[in-house]
């Protein structure tokens, strides 16, 4: 059994249900939405409310940025998507808003205005405390069921990601299952081999991952690229020369190569390093292995042997997580490694990957299809990787604690 509530657990029919989404997507300075994986994702939970009430919440990026833009845009694309018309309301619980929501029939979806506009929003506070904000009490009582199906923001204990779940029964939408069931069986590697692969320049999450799977056990191996790799072969000793090492220096991560050793130490054979790198010569790819990294040359990709190792590892993997980019995927000379690493993913038994570049990159190259879960969470993703508890998931768990009594 789930320790949280799911649709399956409640009436839908006629129901008046808020649902918490995350459709914060990148967007052009004209207000053209660029993205729209985030709004696919929700569709499973938006089709089986169909014949329900459903008033959307959502934020689009934070105050202060050229992005931080009403929700109109968004409304359009929901409809476009959905085939039925989502009605945008420039309001998020004042009388326009709550005026609407009465108004509504069975079958009619409404999306309110950003709710970061609203400052409360924004703070982070326990739900017992959120849910004496204004934006709680002017919204639940209109509402049957609470679901959040936003498990991008999550890991966020904002107001409309924790606050209802206190007032009003509450459930995972589908997504957010998906998003569970599915991280969660890269983490429990209930089936072998099961490996991660780490990447990206965001080494200090990385390395919390890779103590989260190992102190849990059931991951066999962690082979790492991008910086991730950097600071791994600094902590076996290799000499990765000036310009790499002060690169590692400015990321401040000089205090994880003493943790990469330790985690080295206690897991023989388990953390798979790179033997070779591409390294960044005038903008050619220059292949050479780790033991003759020259002092001024910046590691840019893994190298050709590395790709074709880690390549094999993955295609025979029953389970593979992917998160961070092996190279810089930006520029086409340094794309390879990423992207025969993404390839591979697809023949790996299952194929789980996290985080916006990783997922940027997927997309790109149009493997989306072929990969068992392309997780929707940026910050959200690596946080549940690494075994922290995500507020938003947490307040479902008491909300289905209470309700069952
Ligand atoms: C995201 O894009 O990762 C989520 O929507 C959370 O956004 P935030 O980092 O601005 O809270």
């Amino acid at each position: 059994m789930k320790d949280y509530l799911t649709l399956d657990d409640f009436p839908i029919k006629n129901q008046r249900i808020l649902v918490r989404v995350d459709v914060n997507s990148p967007m052009d300075p004209a207000g053209k939405i660029l993205d729209d994986k985030r709004f696919r994702g929700h569709l499973p939970t938006l089709r089986d409310l169909e014949e329900a009430r459903v008033v959307l919440m959502a934020h689009q990026s934070r105050a202060g940025k050229k992005d931080f833009t009403t929700l109109e845009a968004h409304a359009r694309r929901f409809s476009q998507l959905l085939h039925r018309e989502v009605t945008y309301v420039d309001d998020i619980f004042g009388s326009h808003a709550r005026e609407s929501i009465r108004a509504m029939k069975p079958g009619d979806v409404i999306l309110l205005e950003n709710t970061r506009f609203y400052a409360e929003e924004n703070i982070s506070r326990p739900p017992e405390e959120h849910a004496k904000s204004h934006m709680v009490k002017q919204l639940y009582p209109l509402f049957d069921l609470f679901v959040n199906d936003a498990f991008a923001v999550s890991h966020r204990s904002h107001l409309s990601v924790v606050g209802f779940t206190e007032v009003l029964p509450s459930a995972a939408g589908r997504l957010m299952e998906k998003e569970i069931d599915s991280l969660d069986m890269g983490v429990r590697g209930n089936e072998h081999p099961s490996i991660f692969v780490l990447g990206g320049t965001k080494a200090d999450d990385s390395i919390k991952v890779i103590q989260n799977v190992f102190n849990r056990g059931g991951v066999d191996q962690v082979l790492v690229t991008g910086i991730v790799a950097t600071v791994f072969q600094m902590a076996s000793g290799i000499d990765v020369g000036e310009k790499n090492r002060e690169f590692v220096k400015g990321l401040d991560y000089s205090g994880q190569i003493s943790i990469a050793k330790d985690l080295l130490d206690k897991n023989p054979g388990k953390i798979v390093v790179p033997q070779d790198v591409a390294l960044d010569k005038d903008g050619e790819r220059l292949d050479v292995a780790i033991e003759k990294i020259p002092p001024n040359l910046q590691i840019a990709d893994i190298g050709l042997e590395t790709i074709v190792d880690f390549s094999k590892k993955i295609r025979e993997a029953e389970i593979v997580v992917l998160n961070g980019t092996a190279g810089i995927f930006e520029k086409e000379k340094f794309a390879l490694g990423t992207a025969e690493i993404l390839k591979a993913a697809t023949e790996a038994g299952f194929s789980i990957a996290g985080g916006g570049h990783t997922s940027a990159a997927i997309e790109e190259l149009g493997l989306e299809p072929k990969f068992s879960h392309v997780s929707t969470g940026g910050g959200a993703s690596i946080s549940y990787l690494s075994g922290d508890q995500l507020p938003g998931i947490e307040a479902l768990k008491k909300a289905a604690s209470r309700y069952r009594k």
